[in-house]
């Protein structure tokens, strides 16, 4: 019955909407649906937020920096959010938003029930303060006098200010932290934590007033709750906390707040101190995973590395970005993101490995059965071997996912695959299919394979929601859907015999990275052309200051050396000379210049436009021509005028 149904509670953070998520957030919000949906499919009745953390003084500088107000500017930015969730097939039941009334309603009220019990008082407040990360540091905590986190400068502020009365909760909250070993995982930070609280906890600044986009504090206007109280009650505040709402009663205390290390002191230390002073209980667990790193070091909007996951979704598919995530970062350890490795895991595990299972065994079932799904008969050692691992996959499975160990969940769903490919290896159905004595060795080989195929089918649905219908499908059983429950996994042979299976397109194609490159850059150029010929034609708006214009840097530049680019029609590389430096150039003007036509030419080149790799070459500017119809001119001057001179 629905209402007796166990509850499971998880959560992500609630993201900064000051800029678009990267694929590092993906990957928390990829975890935690996994967990949410694997634990649909264990019979819990789950509530899964996710959110936006929408105030603060960064968000108000930003929207300020584009002329927007902050609503406006927020608004926006988390429409992207839920676009992301969206294509990253994200099964969120709520999504909290911290401008909301609901929210706001809740962050009052704890602020007023901590002023009233008399945890939280005025003082005067003087602290270094970093505005991107919204935290205030000790003098000791500070490093090389910037913040210990991102290394930017930081500000002294003096301020009034109110304090949340946490030193209180020292005691309390270590002794919970020492009883409860499974609080805090993975061990190590729960080890850090530990440290940390014992080597003193001091009161924390619980307002500000040197901004105001924030929630008002209830009795004091000239305030603005600091943000992680305001951040931290999204938690309670989605399940209607305080106003009767039933969900709260049915899920709180969360079973699991999914965090990133970078968060974990948040999450163990101030919230459930805040949770103490309410009077609430606390969550079961909080778990610290581990970053996505670039080889270059952390995805940073100003190192210009961020790596957009809506762009490797249209390239690869939600299926193969979530499993590579997954896959990729070893429980609470940091993991390494590079395309290659991305391309690389599609193509092995995927591809080669799962692909090719469901195609060899579809294609058997094909020739050798005529296309139906075989009954099984005697059971030889070889055979039972193959049951009893997959049946162990099974149970190590379960084990691993209660840990919290998704990737290496995930890594044993992948042996019982290469455990299958090899059994057919052994069991060689093509020779048995020659010899009509082995008739029923041939069905038992064949079932024993899909049988296979369908546990380890079963077990990538959280991790891959897609993937299972397509597999499916080609095994005929859609429409059985009591064969894709994670029950019918618990017992060897659920697949019915006698079903017709549809034999179909790869599962996972392989990627051929080069032929990939080739693809988008011609796709890119075709664009390229297209515009070109568009704007030639239109009228002239868009006026722009004379500033504006001034942004653009042109000089003229003598091209030293042209050769034509591999493989692209279009492109010449140039090296052009400024005088100052030299620059490599790629230019779409293959068609109208052969290489040895530009050399020696005085040209005008846009000299501080950001640098774009194309083919593989970093062009580090652009040259100017102008073209209409099938012609096409670059820009030259008609007086010999030196090098690196600035064109106006
Ligand atoms: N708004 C706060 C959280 C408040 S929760 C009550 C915040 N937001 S954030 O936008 O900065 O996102 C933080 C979370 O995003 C991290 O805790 C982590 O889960 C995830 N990640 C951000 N960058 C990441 C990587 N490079 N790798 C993995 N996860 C990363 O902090």
């Amino acid at each position: 019955m629905a209402e007796n149904k166990k509850t499971y509670y998880i959560t992500t953070p609630i993201y900064y909407p000051s800029d678009k998520l990267h694929i590092g957030h993906a990957y928390t919000t990829v975890a935690a649906d996994s967990m949410a949906r694997y634990k649909r499919m264990r019979g819990y009745d789950v509530w899964f937020l996710t959110g936006a953390d929408e105030h603060g003084q960064k968000i108000e500088r930003k929207a300020k920096s584009v002329g927007k107000t902050p609503k406006e500017y927020v608004d926006e930015i988390v429409a992207g959010f839920k676009l992301l969730w969206e294509k990253l097939q994200i099964s969120n039941d709520d999504f909290i938003r911290t401008t909301e009334e609901r929210h706001k309603k809740v962050v009052q009220d704890i602020f007023q029930k901590m002023y009233d019990k008399g945890d939280i008082y005025k003082a005067e407040y003087e602290g270094w303060y970093c505005t991107p990360c919204e935290t205030f540091w000790t003098e000791k905590q500070l490093e090389d006098k910037c913040c210990p986190d991102c290394g930017r400068p930081v500000e002294l502020l003096k301020e009034e200010s109110y304090f949340f009365r946490m030193s209180k909760y020292q005691d309390r909250l270590l002794e919970h932290i020492k009883n409860n070993p499974d609080f805090i995982q993975p061990p190590s930070r729960r080890n850090e934590m530990i440290s940390f609280i014992e080597s003193g906890l001091e009161d924390l600044c619980v307002s500000r007033t040197t901004f105001s986009w924030g929630i008002p504090v209830p009795f004091d206007e000239k305030h603005v709750i600091y943000v992680w109280i305001d951040a931290l009650t999204n938690y309670i505040s989605a399940l209607g906390y305080g106003s009767g709402d039933e969900k709260f009663e049915k899920y709180w205390p969360a079973d699991l707040h999914l965090v990133g290390k970078d968060i974990v002191r948040f999450h163990t230390i101030i919230w459930p101190a805040i949770l103490m002073s309410v009077g609430l209980e606390l969550p079961k667990k909080v778990f610290g995973h581990g970053w996505l790193l670039l080889a270059e070091g952390k995805m940073s909007k100003s190192k210009g590395n961020v790596v957009d996951p809506m762009e490797l979704i249209d390239k690869y598919g939600v299926d193969a970005i979530r499993y590579y995530l997954i896959r990729e970062i070893p429980t609470g350890a940091d993991g390494y993101y590079s395309e290659e490795a991305l391309v690389e895991r599609i193509n092995t595990d995927l591809a080669n490995d799962f692909g090719n299972l469901v195609s060899r065994t579809t294609a058997m079932i094909d020739k050798f059965n005529g296309g139906l799904i075989p009954a099984p008969s005697a059971e030889e050692p070889i055979d039972r071997e193959l049951r009893e691992f997959a049946q162990k996959t099974v149970s190590n499975v379960e084990n691993l996912m209660e840990e919290f160990e998704l990737s290496n969940a995930v890594g044993e769903i992948w042996k019982l695959v290469n455990r299958t490919n090899k059994y057919i290896e052994e069991t060689a159905p093509w020779a048995l299919a020659r010899d009509s004595s082995k008739r029923s060795r041939l069905e038992t080989v064949l079932y024993y394979m899909v049988e296979a195929l369908r546990f380890c089918t079963v077990m990538c649905t959280p991790f891959m929601p897609g993937l299972p219908p397509k597999v499916y499908m080609q095994l005929g059983i859609e429409n059985e859907t009591h064969v894709h429950t994670w029950e019918s996994i618990e017992k060897w042979g659920a697949l019915p015999s006698g079903v017709r299976i549809n034999r179909g397109e790869p599962i996972f194609p392989r990627i051929d990275l080069k032929k990939l490159e080739i693809q988008e850059q011609q796709a890119s150029e075709g664009a390229q052309g297209e515009k070109e010929k568009d704007d030639v034609d239109k009228k002239i708006e868009n006026e722009i200051t004379i500033d504006e214009f001034s942004r653009v840097d042109l000089r003229v530049a003598e091209v030293l050396k042209a050769e034509k680019v591999e493989n692209a029609d279009k492109l010449l590389k140039l090296e052009v000379d400024l005088g100052t430096e030299k620059k490599t150039v790629v230019a779409g003007i293959a068609e109208y210049y052969k290489p040895d036509e530009v050399v020696g030419k005085k040209v005008v080149i846009v000299a501080n436009l950001k640098p774009a790799k194309i083919r593989g070459i970093t062009s580090q500017g652009m040259i100017l021509a102008a073209s209409k119809g099938d012609k096409l001119g670059v820009i030259t001057l008609d007086k010999d005028i030196p090098v690196g001179a600035k064109v106006k």
